[in-house]
C-alpha cells in the first residue's frame, strides 16, 4: 500500500517526529543470509551483480518481498566511486575487496580523478531508479556512500587492516599529502551522494566504518573537517544518517560533523549513548549481529532492552550495529522485525500500520 511520504515510520523517526512503531532495517539487508541471493550469486560475481541494474534492482528487493522492513537500501557498495577514481577494485572470495594499486604517494593521489556519478555509474542510478518505481512507494529507498576516513583507509591499505598503520602513516607523517586525498575524496563523496538524491533515493547512510580506530583528538583533525564538508556539502533535501562502529569516544564529535541520525554499534548502550548525544538528534542501532544466531529468547530480550534504552523517546530507529552475518537464519531475522513492530507499537500515533 502506498503511505505518504510524510508518513514513513523511517523518514518520520529521522526527523524525530513520533511513530505508531519503531522503523527498523538492517545493514547488509541484502546479502548471502538470503537463500535468493547466494543463488543468483552462483551466476555472477558481486560486481556484475552491481553493476547490472535490473540485477542489483532485483537484489535490493529481495528482502522487502520477504520481510517486514521499513526501508530499502540500495544494493551497491561503499567501494565502487573507487573505480572511476582509477583505483583497480577486485572482490575475492576469501580476502574480501582488494585494491591492486593502493594509493601511498602524493603524485598518485593528484592522478586519482574527481568523478561524474551519472556517466562513470550509471548502473547504480539506473537501479535506483527502477527500485523507486517497483516500491511503489510502499518504503523508502536509503543511498549510501563510504565516508572520506573509510573510503581512504581502503585507497591506502588497499584492502581491510587490522590497525591502519599505513593509513594512519600517511595522516602521520605527510599532512599534505593526506588533506589532498581527503580533499579529493570529499568532492567525490558530495557529488556520488548528491547524484543518488537525483536518481530518487530518500534518505543517505554515511558509513564510516573504521573510523573507530582513531582518537578522539586524531579525528577531530583528520576527519571531522572532511565528514562535515561531505555532509554540508549534500545539504538538507533527504535525512542522513551518520554510521560509525567502535564509536563510542567520537560520538559528539560525529554529531557535529553532521547528520540528523548517528548509527551506533553495540559496544555503546544506546540509552548512554543518546543521552550523551542528546535527543535533538535521532538514533540507529544498535543489536550485536550475533544474537540473530541466537534463540528467539535471546532476540526478544535484547529488543526488549534496547527499545527500553531508546525509552520512548521519538527519533529511534531500529537496526543492527553492524552488517547481518552471512549464517544468520531468515526466521530470525523475521522473528527480530516483528518483535521490534510489536513492542514498540503505539496504535493511536500516525506513521505506518503499526
Ligand atoms: O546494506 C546493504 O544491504 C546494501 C549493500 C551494501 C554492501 N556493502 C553489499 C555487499 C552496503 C551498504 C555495503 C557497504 C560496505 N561495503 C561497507 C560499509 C559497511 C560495513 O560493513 O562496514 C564496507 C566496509 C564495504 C566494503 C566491503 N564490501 C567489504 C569489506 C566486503 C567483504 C566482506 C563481506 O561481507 O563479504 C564487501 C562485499 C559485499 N558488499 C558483499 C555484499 C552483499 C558480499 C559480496 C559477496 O556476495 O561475496
Amino acid at each position: 500500500m502506498k503511505e505518504a511520504e510524510e508518513h514513513y515510520p523511517f523518514l518520520m523517526a529521522c526527523r524525530r517526529q513520533p511513530t505508531r512503531y519503531t522503523p527498523i532495517w538492517l545493514m547488509r539487508q541484502a546479502g548471502r543470509y538470503m537463500k535468493e541471493y547466494r543463488t543468483l550469486r552462483k551466476k555472477f560475481s558481486f560486481l556484475e551483480m552491481c553493476k547490472n541494474p535490473e540485477l542489483s534492482a532485483k537484489v535490493t528487493l529481495f528482502p522487502i518481498e520477504k520481510l517486514k522492513l521499513d526501508a530499502a537500501i540500495i544494493f551497491s557498495d561503499i567501494l565502487l566511486p573507487l573505480e572511476p577514481m582509477g583505483v583497480e577494485l577486485e572482490f575475492t572470495r576469501n580476502e574480501g575487496p582488494v585494491l591492486r594499486n593502493p594509493i601511498r604517494e602524493i603524485r598518485q593521489i593528484d592522478g586519482l580523478q574527481i568523478i561524474e556519478p551519472e556517466e562513470d555509474l550509471p548502473f547504480l542510478m539506473e537501479a535506483i531508479r527502477i527500485v523507486r518505481k517497483e516500491l511503489e512507494g510502499r518504503i523508502p529507498l536509503i543511498g549510501f556512500s563510504g565516508a572520506p576516513f573509510t573510503l581512504a583507509s581502503y585507497i591506502i591499505e588497499g584492502g581491510h587492516s587490522t590497525n591502519y598503520v599505513l593509513t594512519k602513516g600517511l595522516m602521520y607523517k605527510d599532512r599534505s599529502a593526506w588533506d589532498r586525498l581527503m580533499e579529493k575524496i570529499s568532492e567525490v563523496l558530495v557529488r556520488h551522494l548528491t547524484a543518488q538524491i537525483r536518481s530518487g533515493v530518500q534518505a543517505l547512510q554515511l558509513f564510516d566504518s573504521w573510523v573507530g580506530c582513531l582518537s578522539p583528538n586524531d579525528y577531530e583533525e583528520y576527519v571531522f573537517p572532511y565528514s562535515k564538508k561531505v555532509i554540508e556539502g549534500v545539504g538538507k533535501s533527504v535525512p542522513m544518517v551518520h554510521f560509525a562502529t567502535s564509536s563510542s569516544a567520537l560520538l559528539e564529535r560525529m554529531k557535529l560533523a553532521g547528520g540528523d541520525v548517528i548509527g551506533v554499534d553495540w559496544r555503546v548502550n544506546l540509552g548512554e549513548a543518546w543521552t550523551r548525544l542528546g535527543y535533538d538528534v535521532a538514533i540507529q542501532g544498535n543489536l550485536d549481529p550475533v544474537v540473530l544466531l541466537g534463540k528467539p529468547d535471546l532476540i526478544e530480550k535484547e529488543v526488549k532492552r534496547i527499545l527500553s534504552e531508546a525509552g520512548g523517546h521519538p527519533g529511534h530507529i531500529f537496526n543492527l550495529g553492524h552488517g547481518i552475518l552471512p549464517n544468520t537464519p531468515v526466521e530470525n531475522v523475521a522473528f527480530l522485525i516483528e518483535t521490534v513492530h510489536q513492542y514498540s507499537s503505539k496504535p493511536d500515533r500516525k506513521g505506518g500500520k503499526g
